[in-house]
């Protein structure tokens, strides 16, 4: 069994049955407050219109780009969207990861977009793009206050980013002036225009045939610039993209859920309940509300299942005081807290005979992945465990110390699948629709073995009766997603219906 003194020191993160009906019930008032005009500017949970009121039908069509900020990765995608063909094979899609150093995620908000606009213009070259007018769908993956589809204000940077000067602003705006100081691809395109021409030049020089070199070069650059004319058309939470991609499959999708660097769900509301709406009332009477739960706690609601655990974690954070629902639950924070759990029973002298190592002791130094590892090894053995914890240069570590490190492994992520599991849930209820199907994405959905089995087992016991649900990957949210709202978006600019 597990060491008695693992379990004494888990055991406060075990939540009860009671527990996850209060965090619920507590997450569907904050929603409530976050939804109405007369509370949203003190509610936590913001509850923010997305403007997104079509959920596609099938029949998207043409050629988008997509751009990914804000999960594990930025990605720069081309999409193409086929029509009637919904099959998930056929559609088209080419994407690209570019990094984001460290220095650029905490340096000036202008830097972040020029590199944005560099990233974007590098992948219009490399994929030979030319004389097209492109929809782009931006999924910008922090929180927006958005005044229309193509207009959205950042109202504060959440997980690993904090670049000054981008708070309050519109994030479209700052990428559509950092594609203009970038002139657009062209830049680059010249440069390599320039080195054909300097080739040309040069020869024709040594031929003393300057002129027609001239005239060569004048007449390759007509067909080498390609002019790739990018039309923002709606920027979109990764939640938003989620719920649209599986929307564009299954008609009963109507929950967007993201469990990966954060975490944070979307939902289809009644405008009526929408005290915030201020737009027009036309049909479809109901709109995608981006609700930004993982502020959830940030004025004291979840204080009363905190564990100090928690608290060093929000203590350490960039956005102290912040996200405390998304730090209990999301890969950002979930390898700490189990760091913070295995350092202190070392120092106690109750694992690796009270060895620790210093790799174990450093902060942010047990990866979450580390977690969905030790869990995928088959009960009894403990092949990643150990891997694991060689890595982290700890000794003398017996099958006992492994056992209660999967223990702590255990609780840490049974706990935010739970809390996840509520949230989603307090969704359900309030929609009281009778078969929903939920979208969900995200690396820790995605590579932990037992998140979906978890979270599925705590929401059948916390939704109401007769609420029938699915919990389903979304593919491709910011890739097919981002296209189809940009589709919608386009499409309702350029014509009726
Ligand atoms: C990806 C989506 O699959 O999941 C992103 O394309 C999203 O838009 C991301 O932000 C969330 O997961 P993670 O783990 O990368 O933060
Ligand atoms: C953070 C962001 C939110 C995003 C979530 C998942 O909570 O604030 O906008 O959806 O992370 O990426």
């Amino acid at each position: 069994g597990i060491s008695d003194k693992v379990l004494e020191v888990c055991s406060e993160l075990i939540l009860s049955e009671k527990h996850l009906n209060e965090v619920m019930e507590r997450l569907r008032k904050e929603i409530v407050k976050g939804l109405s005009k007369e509370t949203n500017e003190t509610a936590t949970v913001k509850c923010f219109p997305t403007y997104v009121r079509n959920l596609p039908n099938g029949k998207e069509r043409g050629k988008f780009l997509a751009l990914d900020l804000g999960g594990t990765n930025f990605r720069v995608l081309l999409i193409e969207l086929g029509g009637d063909n919904r099959e998930p094979t056929k559609f088209k899609m080419q994407s690209k990861i570019y990094a984001i150093p460290q220095n650029i995620m905490l340096g000036p908000g202008e830097a972040l977009f020029d590199h944005i606009a560099d990233c974007l213009a590098t992948f219009i070259i490399e994929n030979s793009m030319k004389r097209e007018v492109l929809p782009l769908g931006f999924t910008f993956s922090f929180p927006l206050r958005q005044e229309g589809l193509t207009k959205a204000r950042l109202v504060t940077w959440t997980k690993g980013f904090k670049c000054a000067g981008v708070e309050n602003e519109d994030v479209v705006r700052l990428l559509k002036e950092a594609i203009c100081r970038r002139g657009g691809a062209e830049i680059d395109i010249m440069a390599i225009l320039n080195d054909t021409t300097g080739t040309l030049m040069s020869s024709a020089y040594r031929n003393h045939n300057c002129k027609i070199g001239l005239i060569l070069a004048l007449w390759l650059s007509m067909i080498i610039i390609q002019d790739v004319e990018i039309d923002v058309c709606a920027v979109l939470n990764d939640t938003t993209g989620t719920l649209m991609s599986c929307a564009w499959l299954n008609p009963n999708c109507r929950v967007g859920l993201i469990v990966g660097t954060g975490t944070n769900a979307c939902y289809v509301e009644k405008l009526e309940n929408v005290g915030l709406w201020d737009s027009d009332y036309n049909e479809p009477a109901k709109v995608i509300i981006n609700t930004e739960w993982g502020a959830f706690g940030d004025n004291g609601v979840l204080d009363f299942i905190l564990t100090d655990y928690d608290r060093d974690v929000d203590e350490q954070s960039i956005n102290r005081g912040k996200q405390l629902y998304e730090k209990m639950i999301s890969g950002m924070y979930m390898g700490e807290i189990a760091r913070l759990i295995l350092e202190r029973l070392t120092k106690d002298g109750h694992l690796f005979n009270g060895q620790g190592s210093d790799n174990l002791y450093k902060r942010g130094n047990f990866f979450t992945k580390y977690i969905s590892e030790i869990e995928s090894d088959k009960p009894g053995e403990y092949q990643n465990c150990r891997q694991v914890l060689e890595e982290l240069c700890l000794n003398y570590i017996t099958d006992q110390d492994c056992k209660d490190v999967r223990y702590v492994c255990e609780v840490v992520s049974k706990r935010a699948a739970q809390m996840a599991a509520a949230g989603v849930a307090c969704l359900l209820n309030k929609m009281g629709e009778k078969s929903v199907v939920v979208a969900v994405d995200g690396s820790v959905y995605r590579f932990h073995p037992h998140f979906h089995n978890l979270m599925t087992e705590t929401i059948n016991r916390l939704a109401d009766p007769g609420i029938k649900f699915d919990l389903m990957l979304s593919e491709d949210g910011s890739g097919r997603g981002a296209a189809l709202v940009a589709a919608v978006a386009c499409h309702n600019r350029t014509g009726p219906g």
